[in-house]
């Protein structure tokens, strides 16, 4: 039987270390206030941003609410950020995406001030991180190497396999991995021969977007496997990008979906915001 990498009690654990925390800091007389930013009414972000929020409230930090409507300009939301940034009652700026067409993500993500970049999304995060300086780390990898970590597995040394080159996901995931010392291949859509390259993987992490894609002959005997993917099946229930039951028996640990990577990006969001206040 795999060790099964339980994302729902690590991200609990994280929350309430991170709870005793912001007490401690409140006592103190610093109070953390997250500005989070939602432009129209995607179903998908609303749930986001709930969660968010409703996690913020759990640890104690203030979350102020900005709900624009679908219409609102790429100035006008320039201007809100620029206004964020000014206000030093707040600590961090979470901006949700996807934003509207007719709004340049790029230029939204770098108009927030690096030093409330909650998210980790701003080019001078990503640089930092890539340089080993102190910034903030982008969310869903950095929760994975909170699971691994806690979980008991080291990356030392270890064949780390990426499948997946996002900005978000992939290419921080690899700084990360190779912060701690792993040996880090990325692999994506074009990579020729992919099973013989995932084969290598102590470590597999899936972040290809494709619902049950891989399978037992992708992964080692023995391998970890991290399942980034979240879909839902044509029977409404939910899965991720690896076939469970199938590499489940060949493993000797893996993420569930739901319950494995998901809760995690929050409990790591919480974590930026509160470095906003260490610093
Ligand atoms: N949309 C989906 N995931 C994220 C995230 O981590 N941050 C933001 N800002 N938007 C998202």
């Amino acid at each position: 039987m795999a060790q099964l990498i339980d994302g729902k009690q690590i991200s609990k654990q994280i929350k309430d270390e991170l709870k005793i925390e912001v007490q401690k800091l409140k006592e103190q007389g610093t109070g953390i206030c997250l500005a989070v930013v939602q432009v129209g009414e995607d179903p998908a972000s609303t749930v986001y941003v709930n969660n968010k929020k409703k996690a913020c409230a759990y640890i104690g930090i203030e979350s102020r609410a900005y709900e624009l409507p679908e219409t609102t300009s790429e100035e006008e939301l320039v201007s809100l950020v620029e206004e964020l940034n000014q206000d030093d009652s707040v600590n961090g700026i979470l901006v949700q995406l996807p934003l509207p067409e007719h709004i340049n993500e790029d230029r939204i993500i770098r108009t927030i001030s690096p030093d409330k970049d909650v998210d980790g999304f701003h080019p001078v995060s990503v640089g930092r991180l890539w340089i080993g300086e102190k910034g903030f780390l982008s969310c869903t990898p950095a929760g994975i190497i909170q699971l691994l970590k806690r979980s008991g597995i080291s990356i030392e040394g270890k064949e780390c396999v990426i499948i997946g080159r996002s900005n978000i996901v992939g290419k921080p995931m690899a700084a990360l991995l190779l912060r701690e010392n792993g040996t880090v291949t990325i692999a994506h859509s074009r990579t020729r021969n992919l099973a013989e390259i995932t084969r290598r993987a102590d470590i597999l992490i899936v972040a290809i977007g494709k619902e049950r894609f891989i399978t037992s002959e992708y992964v080692k005997d023995g391998a970890v496997v991290i399942d980034v993917g979240m879909h839902r099946d044509s029977e409404n229930h939910l899965c991720g990008d690896v076939d469970f039951k199938d590499v489940e028996p060949r493993v000797s640990a893996i993420t569930p979906v739901p319950g494995g990577v998901g809760p995690m990006t929050i409990a790591m969001l919480m974590n930026n915001c509160v470095e906003t206040a260490r610093r």
